[in-house]
């Protein structure tokens, strides 16, 4: 649907307009939840749309209110995605500015997912006499995309702990490459261009020291639209990897202070002493074990939280993978499915570790997507 200022939308396209308008943030925000907003006047022409283009910036609603008067705005209609701050933060009041302007009615997609300050914003509205309303669509869809456009700002506030989207490249028969470890390329250039634009929309890629070892990977942004720095996290249970780390490349393109160096308390003293040698060094990270040679992946996400990464996309290898899958870690999975086919007796599937003995306890996906790259289909969905 194109949104073009001056035609008239009915309410469920308004609201589709500001969450397309909230996608527009995508991989600026974090922390912050990504929103959009749309002002129509009292006949439904769409009189501007905004979205909260970046941490630290101005809400959606403050940019779009800009250009429009007073005059305009009297008795317009606004849609905004989640509803109004009402707190003072690095930006003022969306709720206080709203509320001294002649606006009819505001319509807000979902309620502040903060239990201190939700219903706040719209009672200050109400209070300057502004109609407001929660959206409700007959389009169940509809209000599905409005948790989904912020899920994982949602999640964070729910849970303390960081979004975790599974990547995985996978043939037909679901290998990711082969027990000899060559695995390039699976998918063909469409979906590993669009895999960049996924590790913008995060603020972490993380892949086991398998893959530090046999890939040597930058797990940079390199995509031709997008300019990005995102932190990158390694799991080096015994700080194997580590000693080798000046020679990666991901040492080459990433600023240290964006690098997490994942390992056991046990080998935590041996990696510091590798650093000390190291003209520059990771962030070290010392998560509990749950096995002899397992992290706790609870551990592990917690300590994650508290450097302030908000979201994490794993990105492999199969240990990894099927680790957090096994352990009921994983929020979104991304499969970008290959018309190839490599066979499990060379190759190397992305759930070896998970291991299920009744049907019962598969795993299911819901609300399920699939998308077209190239000959490559993505599927993606929720776990938990
Ligand atoms: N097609 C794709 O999407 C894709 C993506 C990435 C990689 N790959 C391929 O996958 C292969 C590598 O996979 P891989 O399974 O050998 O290695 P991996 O998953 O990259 O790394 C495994 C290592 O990571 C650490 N690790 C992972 N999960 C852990 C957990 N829960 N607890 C503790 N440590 C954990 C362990 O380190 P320690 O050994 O120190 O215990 C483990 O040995 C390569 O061939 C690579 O090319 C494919």
């Amino acid at each position: 649907m194109e949104a073009k200022i001056g035609s008239v939308f009915s309410d469920d396209e308004a609201m589709a307009i500001a969450i397309s308008e909230a996608y527009k943030g995508a991989g600026r925000v974090s922390p912050n939840p990504l929103v959009g907003c749309v002002i129509l006047d009292s006949k439904g022409v769409l009189l501007s749309k905004g979205y909260h283009e970046f941490y630290g910036g101005p809400h959606a609603e403050v940019n779009a209110l800009k250009n429009l008067t007073e005059k305009n705005l009297k008795g317009a209609h606004v849609f905004v995605t989640l509803e109004p701050c009402a707190h003072e933060g690095k930006t003022p009041s969306c709720a206080k500015a709203l509320a001294k302007l002649p606006i009819e009615k505001l319509t807000y997609g979902l309620i502040d997912p903060n239990p201190l300050v939700a219903g706040k914003g719209v009672a200050i509205l109400e209070a300057a006499g502004i109609k407001t309303q929660l959206f409700n669509s007959s389009v169940a869809a509809l209000n599905e995309e409005l948790e989904l456009v912020c899920e994982a700002f949602l999640w964070n506030f729910k849970m303390k702990k960081p979004f975790v989207t599974l990547k995985v490249a996978t043939s037909l028969d679901g290998q990711i490459g082969l027990k000899n470890g060559e695995s390039q390329w699976i998918t063909g250039a469409e979906s590993r261009e669009y895999v960049h634009l996924l590790r913008s929309t995060h603020d972490a890629v993380l892949v086991g020291a398998g893959t530090v070892k046999i890939d040597n990977p930058s797990l940079n942004v390199r995509h031709p639209l997008i300019q990005k720095e995102n932190k990158v996290i390694i799991l080096d249970t015994n700080a194997e990897v580590i000693s080798d780390f000046e020679n990666l490349n991901l040492s080459k393109v990433h600023k240290s202070e964006n690098i997490f160096w994942c390992v056991s308390g046990g080998s935590f003293k041996k990696a510091k002493e590798y650093c000390s040698k190291m003209t520059k060094y990771p962030q070290l990270i010392s998560v509990d074990l749950k096995s002899e040679d397992e992290m706790n992946l609870d551990d592990l996400l917690e300590k994650l939280f508290e450097k302030e990464v908000r979201s994490i996309l794993v990105e492999g290898g199969a240990l990894t993978a099927s680790s957090f899958l096994r352990d009921s870690k994983v929020n979104r999975i991304c499969v970008f499915q290959a018309p190839i086919i490599i066979g499990s007796g060379g190759g190397k599937s992305w759930t070896e570790n998970l291991k299920i003995s009744s049907m019962k306890s598969r795993v299911h996906v819901r609300n399920v997507r699939t998308s077209t790259f190239g000959q490559d289909i993505m599927w993606s969905g929720r776990l938990i």
